[in-house]
């Protein structure tokens, strides 16, 4: 596997609060090409983190407030594939030496050479494949340009997807419908070493049983009646490249043993063949069902979910990440306007916050049915709040004042109460527990007449009920 090209200036965040050393590292880091922040304590480096993380933090462990060892732990939780390099005094070597045991990548004693400290960085660079954060140097970035986001949980899950496309192991995308989970699969192959080689999808829900399996393994000439030719599988198709087998939840039983032994085998026999053919296919798997629960029910096999599920990326749902909501909105207005050819610049504001706070249940695809359905129908440069409400199916609640709204009430209510009486006002008057002459006055405010709701024969048919 050949190494992912690392940014040119990688960016190094130093964690001390001596000042001196921190001036001191810095300028060797710097001297060295590489990109510098500095923070002096545990949470100022968070901070720095949060807003533009780096590719690697160098910490010393004794820091006031939170330590080194503290920091590594919330980093770890957050950023798991962020290396950490910590420094220590004499007093706090066993810290990092069972530091290195939970993942740090390595400790330096203070004081240390700086020849050193750089070999170490080196090190840890070269085994961490995220070779930029994408905000500064706009390399590397191309494996992900279909996915819009802004959201801290995106990036996060991005980053792990980086890391394991480099590697092969075989990976497992779940999430709800609609949240974005063959967005990812093809975004895994892009960034990994087989990008070159073809992307291969399938969905394993949509294809009848008897189809099933030589749609994936291929069939020699006569396996069948019908197979007049021989047919290759998709995974002789996906050769070098990356198989996606998409709503692997619904594989009947019988393919996920077939499945099974080709993923241990790495060779497929095709139907009515005697021998297996080696294939070279990394696996992505997805699926929105619980499969875990599949499993307890004797549906899905425990020992190909153990195949399938070395790395589990989860997608979260779209109401779990609403900041990405107006950044995904407009990415797709400016698709449609494209698509439809109308001059559609955005949506207007309001409308932007009615699609931030509503619910969705079909996640990002049923954003962009509803963006779609608004552009289709739009008939000015920005979309407004009513077409956004529309498609939402929200009803609309249009801007009325008080007054109007219950005028609106007053006359509705009337016309309902004289229906229900054929226009009887002493009846409905008793009915609104209103005076008779109270009633009228109401009745001419609206000009509404009593005869208007009488069922006479031949009359206006106003008194249906
Ligand atoms: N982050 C994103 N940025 C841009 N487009 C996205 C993003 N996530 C999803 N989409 C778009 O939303 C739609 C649904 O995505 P996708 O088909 O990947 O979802 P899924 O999780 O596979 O859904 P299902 O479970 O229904 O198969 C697609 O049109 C996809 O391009
Ligand atoms: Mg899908």
């Amino acid at each position: 596997m050949k190494p992912l090209p690392r940014a040119a200036a990688a960016h190094v965040l130093v964690i001390d609060d001596d000042l001196d050393l921190l001036r001191l590292l810095s300028m060797r880091l710097h001297a060295r090409g590489f990109r510098v922040s500095t923070a002096t304590s545990a949470e100022e480096g968070l901070a720095r983190i949060a807003v533009e993380p780096p590719q690697l933090v160098v910490s010393d462990i004794r820091l006031p407030g939170l330590d080194g060892l503290a920091l590594f732990d919330e980093i770890r939780a957050t950023r798991p594939t962020l290396p950490v390099i910590l420094l220590t005094a004499h007093g706090t070597i066993p810290d990092a030496v069972q530091a290195t045991s939970r993942g740090v990548f390595g400790y330096l004693t203070k004081p240390f050479d700086s020849k050193r400290l750089l070999e170490k960085i080196e090190q840890a660079l070269q085994l961490s494949p995220l070779g930029g954060n994408g905000h500064e140097d706009g390399t590397g970035e191309a494996w992900r340009e279909d996915i819009v986001f802004r959201s801290s949980r995106m990036a996060e899950l991005l980053e792990e997807a980086r890391v394991v496309a480099a590697s092969d192991a075989s990976v497992l995308i779940r999430g709800e419908s609609g949240t974005g989970k063959e967005v990812l699969a093809r975004a895994i192959h892009r960034a990994s070493r087989r990008a070159r080689a073809p992307f291969v999808a399938i969905n394993c829900g949509a294809i009848p049983e008897p189809l099933l399996e030589s749609e994936l393994f291929g069939h020699v000439r006569g396996a069948f009646t019908g197979a007049a030719k021989a047919h290759a599988g998709l995974f002789q198709s996906a050769d070098g490249g990356t198989l996606f087998l998409d709503e692997i939840g619904d594989m009947p039983p019988a393919l996920q043993v077939k499945l099974l032994r080709v993923l241990q085998e790495r060779a497929v026999r095709p139907v009515g063949a005697t021998r297996a053919e080696p294939v070279d296919v990394r696996v992505l798997s997805a699926t929105h069902r619980d499969l875990e629960a599949a499993m307890t029910e004797g549906q899905f096999r425990e020992d190909l979910y153990y195949r399938l599920d070395v790395v589990t990326l989860t997608l979260p749902r779209l109401d779990e990440r609403r900041e990405d909501i107006p950044l995904l909105a407009n990415s797709f207005v400016q698709q449609l306007a494209k698509k439809y050819g109308k001059p559609i610049a955005g949506i207007a504001p309001e409308a932007l916050e009615a699609l931030a706070v509503a619910a969705w249940p079909g996640n990002v695809r049923q954003l962009y049915n509803v963006v779609e359905q608004s552009c289709a129908l739009a008939t000015t440069p920005l979309i407004p709040l009513t077409l956004i409400q529309r498609a939402l199916r929200v009803p609309a609640l249009e801007a009325m004042t008080y007054a109007e709204a219950k005028q609106r009430f007053e006359r509705n209510y009337l016309v309902q109460i004289l229906k229900l009486t054929d226009g009887n006002v002493a009846d409905a008057a008793r009915l609104a527990d209103r005076n008779r002459t109270e009633f009228y006055r109401l009745l001419q405010k609206y000009e509404l007449t009593p005869a208007m709701f009488r069922s006479a024969p031949g009359s206006s048919g106003l008194a249906e009920r």
